[in-house]
């Protein structure tokens, strides 16, 4: 690797008189060169038209004591070293310019001539890779004129110091991310790890999804709380739920309206974007917002700017989007329910929480995490007996937990066995009781998702019920559903032979259903369509 130094002819401090005695006086820029333990290949003097003489003085002198040394020049045209525009544009010019070749050469920008500005402007250019290198220092030393001189990499991460100030600083986020749990899963410290670095480097759109319960609120919540410390935000969280917003006052909460937009508008509005300005706006469940507001809330991102309801003219916020939802918006794009543009806008960052029962290492973290959190609430301090506590978490940890609202569950549980606990300590029989308990809600919630067996039974008569198989059940539920959907018998033969139809040269499907229903003692027109 070459050294290749870059530095501004100082008049100044590189102009110590044209006599004899500058052989013994620092000249930063010609006393940089004169170091054998930094051999430098090629220096670039950066000089002002008016320079001519020290310039031809510093190159006759840099040739003189250093052999095998290039020296080439640059010409700065400006005419005040200490108006900043100046400066920096006819710095950046060079910077642009100028090829530099890293993978060859080591490139030092000498930061003690120059004007103040000048080193300022060094230093930014630096920092934003307009300049790749490192800045180099130089000063006097008394035992020798060629002076003292040291780098410095603004390189951060490569200080140990300062990276593990990083390291800590971005530990604490993650931790405030996690609310404080130390979670286990994989999968899921993974996510958040990278969630921090997006949420500190980035205001893009991020789009949370994941089933009920997973904490999707509570970690859009967090990443507010993550960013305002950091100084990225100045305006409000503002949260709603979209499956909230219906009609005129769907378009009207989030954007706003003007006195008179409808029957009811009587004064203007705001709307939920306009005080997000300066925050962040977390939209809960998105994938039920309705297709107008879909389009408004495209070009609000897109070009900060939309209409309220009614009015005739723009208005502009600007506010971080966070999207929450638990539905496949693919899948609602291919129904025409949502538009594609809008996922592909708010997909850029899209984080899937796990569910509770896929995470289940961090099971007994957050059981710890909910006991603390109903002491804060309570005032009251609960715990486990050690023998009800392992009996808890092997059920909790195990297939037979289900976790289908997540933390929703895990919080009540803890909550109801807390509540019921006496003197602070969870029992065994409290244990056991609670186990029962989410046992039941959980089959009663799939018991209940099949009451349509019952419906099923109503229909047919019983004889021919009891005969039934898991299978013919299983079919006949869904033939009835599509039935009951469908306009007429033509069209619920159409959806159920889609692909058979096709086949045939004539099209039977009404009777091929009124066949199939025939067969169980079912008739179209009492399926109750
Ligand atoms: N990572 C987590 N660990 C423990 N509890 C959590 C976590 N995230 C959320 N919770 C709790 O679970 C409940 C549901 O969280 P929420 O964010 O509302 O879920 P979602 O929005 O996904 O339905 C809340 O009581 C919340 O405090
Ligand atoms: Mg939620």
């Amino acid at each position: 690797m070459n050294n290749i130094i870059i530095s501004i002819l100082g008049q100044r401090l590189d102009n110590v008189g044209f006599g004899k005695k500058r052989w013994f006086r620092w000249r930063p820029t010609f006393s940089l060169l004169q170091h054998h333990e930094f051999q430098v290949d090629e220096i670039i003097l950066l000089h002002q038209e008016e320079e001519k003489d020290l310039l031809n003085l510093t190159m006759r002198d840099i040739e003189q004591t250093c052999l095998n040394i290039d020296i080439k020049t640059h010409q700065l045209n400006y005419q005040d070293p200490w108006d900043f525009e100046q400066v920096y544009s006819e710095l950046h010019d060079f910077a642009h310019q100028y090829t530099f070749d890293t993978e060859r050469n080591n490139y030092y920008f000498h930061i003690t001539t120059g004007s103040h500005v000048a080193q300022i402007c060094i230093y930014l250019l630096n920092e934003a890779n307009y300049f790749p290198g490192k800045l180099i220092q130089s000063s006097p030393s008394k035992v020798s004129p060629a002076g003292t001189f040291r780098t410095i990499d603004l390189d951060l991460s490569r200080y140990d110091q300062i990276a593990s100030r990083f390291h800590k600083e971005s530990q604490e986020s993650i931790s405030h991310l996690k609310s404080g749990i130390k979670t286990r899963n994989k999968r899921y410290n993974e996510l958040i790890r990278e969630l921090e670095n997006v949420a500190v480097r980035s205001t893009a759109p991020i789009l949370i999804t994941g089933p009920t319960g997973v904490g999707k609120s509570q970690l859009a919540k967090r990443i507010y709380e993550l960013k305002q410390r950091r100084g990225q935000l100045s305006g409000k969280l503002v949260e709603v739920n979209c499956a909230t917003l219906r009609g005129d006052n769907a378009m009207s909460t989030l954007f706003g309206h003007v006195k008179g937009a409808y029957t009811g508008a009587t004064s203007d509005r705001a709307g939920l974007l306009q005080e997000a300005d300066q925050g962040l706006l977390f939209l809960d469940e998105i994938g039920e917002l309705g297709q107008d507001e879909q389009a408004m809330l495209l070009r609000a991102i897109e070009d900060k700017i939309f209409t309220p309801f009614g009015s005739d003219k723009e208005v502009s916020s600007d506010f971080q989007l966070i999207a929450g939802t638990n539905k496949n918006l693919y899948r609602r794009i291919e129904k025409g329910l949502f538009r594609e543009d809008l996922l592909a806008r708010i997909n850029l960052w899209r984080y899937e929480l796990p569910s509770l029962k896929d995470r289940y290492e961090d099971i007994e973290p957050n059981i710890e995490y909910e006991l603390r959190r109903y002491a804060q609430e309570n005032n009251q301090k609960v715990s486990f007996n050690s023998t009800a506590r392992s009996k808890y978490l092997a059920f909790a940890q195990s297939s037979y937990a289900s976790w289908k609202a997540n933390f929703r569950d895990l919080n009540s549980s803890i909550i109801r066995m807390a509540t019921l606990s006496n003197g602070g300590r969870i029992t065994e029989a409290i244990v056991d009781n609670e186990i029962h308990r989410l046992q039941l809600d959980w089959n009663g919630a799939i018991n209940n998702r099949d009451s349509s067996d019952e419906r099923l039974k109503h229909l047919l008569s019983a004889d021919i019920y009891e005969k039934l198989d898991l299978f013919e059940r299983l079919q006949l539920k869904q033939v009835i559903k599509i039935c009951k959907k469908s306009k007429n018998m033509a069209d619920a033969g159409r959806t159920l032979f889609d692909k058979s139809r096709l086949q045939q040269s004539k099209s039977n499907d009404s009777q091929r259903l009124r066949a199939y229903l025939k067969k169980y003692g079912l008739e179209f027109r009492n399926l109750g369509h």
